[in-house]
């Protein structure tokens, strides 16, 4: 490979200059020339895993070489990652400090020595003496390499010499090239070594596990530079204060985004939640006004969750919206909606939305069961028991249909539910067996449907 040259670039339009300048020539951004390692007669190093060329060949062909995936040993980490790691494929996974993240990984890899494959971690936090009591806390797989280091030739040597099948790197962020002079997190850093490494994992079909931090807004840390260059993203989240984690697919090259793993924070190590329906509705109170279960299903696996609300006269000036684990703009544009096409009034009073557990839900199937829980809280009035509900609101008031409607129903029945409020056009779809052995109440309103809630 060609030598690497030290260059600066334009993280905003790609222009390179051979020294630092506050305000890129070619774009006028200010601020926005990084440090990058170019190279001679190359393209700025965009490229430089690229040698012979190709050409094409028939699409029988390409599938006929069958990717073999490699499990995790974690059936949860597998589902998310799309049925295991893929060689050659490079994994970013994100979370807050202290949210569990080199747990997960540190599992996976002992989990996958104790199969009989040649897996490495590299810490960058810990040394190789922490990192191995933890292990030793975790239930051991002493098979399995350790690399204490923040340089990134040590981790280049050890992927040179041994034929390693999952390498964990905890943290990204740590990681330092020596050519490279900025220090180390800093985009530029991240970006040459999440690129050298990315190469490596290529060329010698290794699977990559990158740690990545997140910033305070619970973005990746590194201005999405490493999102474009990793296949597959997943974000590691939870609330500190409870034991629930969920590890989201968040891109997916080889699979299925939007998977959801489900995993409770024990003494031993991340423990599996199999059932986490169950587990996320026990807690549940015996008919509270406030409290709406909805059947959620990001990825293919449904999940019961319990939507909360508190609704109270606003005190001073404008009314307060607090979300936790929803988005405060869907609580918004829904309080909005019920006031103006519900004729419920919200306008005057404080409201306090959340999801039980702590976890986070992401999708518009639950803005039925919020507006139910909102109403149920203003009126004090539970709701029906062994009722729950589904659906989108639109805003003209109007419920729309969601994805995986069979899913939400099956669940529901399984954990003994007896009536489901969804979108017409979900019912319409759903064949007889799917509708036997639970009552289902079809609703194109939400006014409507919120009448049939009460
Ligand atoms: P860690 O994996 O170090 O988080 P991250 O790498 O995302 O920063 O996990 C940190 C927390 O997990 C720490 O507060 C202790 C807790 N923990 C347990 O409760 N049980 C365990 O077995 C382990 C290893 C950690
Ligand atoms: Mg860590």
């Amino acid at each position: 490979m060609a030598r690497a040259q030290k260059m600066f670039e334009c993280s905003a339009c790609g222009a390179q200059s051979p020294k630092w300048l506050g305000r890129c020539p070619d774009c006028g951004g200010w601020s926005t020339l990084i440090e990058t390692l170019g190279r001679a007669g190359g393209s700025g190093g965009k490229d430089p895993g690229r040698a012979a060329t190709r050409s094409p060949q028939p699409l029988a062909a390409v599938l006929a070489e069958r990717v073999e995936r490699v499990s995790t040993s974690i059936g949860e980490l597998d589902r998310v990652l799309g049925g295991g790691l893929v060689p050659g494929a490079v994994v970013l996974i994100g979370g807050d400090p202290g949210i569990g993240k080199s747990t997960l990984l540190l599992q996976a890899v002992l989990g996958m020595a104790r199969a009989g494959q040649a897996v490495l971690y590299v810490s960058g936090e810990e040394s190789a003496a922490q990192v191995a009591l933890r292990a030793r806390r975790l239930g051991g797989g002493e098979q399995a390499s350790l690399l204490a280091t923040t340089e990134l030739a040590d981790v280049q040597a050890a992927l040179a010499t041994e034929r390693y099948a999952a390498v964990v790197i905890d943290s990204i962020q740590t990681m330092r090239a020596a050519e490279l002079e900025a220090s180390p997190g800093s985009v530029a850093q991240l970006r040459e070594v999440a690129a050298r490494l990315t190469e490596l994992a290529k060329q010698r079909e290794i699977a990559l596990l990158l740690i990545g931090h997140v910033t305070k807004d619970g973005t990746l840390a590194g201005p999405k530079v490493l999102e474009h260059l990793v296949d597959v993203v997943l974000a590691f989240e939870g609330d500190g204060s409870h034991a629930y984690r969920l590890l989201r697919g968040q891109k997916n090259r080889f699979g299925p985004t939007h998977e959801i793993g489900v995993f409770e924070m024990a003494n031993e190590g991340l423990r599996e939640v199999a059932d986490a329906s169950a587990t996320f509705i026990a807690e549940r109170p015996d008919r509270a006004a406030g409290s709406v279960v909805v059947p959620t299903a990001e990825g293919s696996r449904p999940m019961l969750v319990e939507v909360q609300a508190l609704v109270a006269p606003a005190q001073y000036g404008a009314a307060r919206r607090v979300a936790t684990g929803l988005d405060p703009n869907r609580l918004a544009v829904l309080l909005a909606v019920l006031q103006r096409k519900a004729g419920i009034q919200v306008l005057d009073y404080d409201v306090f939305a959340s999801v039980a557990g702590g976890l986070r839900v992401d999708e518009p199937a639950v803005d039925l069961a919020l507006c139910a829980a909102i109403v149920s809280a203003l009126r004090e009035r539970p709701l029906l028991p062994n009722v729950l509900a589904f659906g989108e609101v639109g805003l003209t008031g109007e419920l729309r249909a969601v994805p995986r409607a069979a899913l939400r129903v099956a669940e529901a029945k399984k954990l003994g539910f007896t009536r489901i409020v969804l979108p017409q056009g979900n019912a319409e779809a759903l064949t007889k067996a799917e509708r036997a052995g639970i009552e289902l109440s079809p609703m194109s309103r939400l006014a409507d449907a919120l009448h049939a809630l009460f």
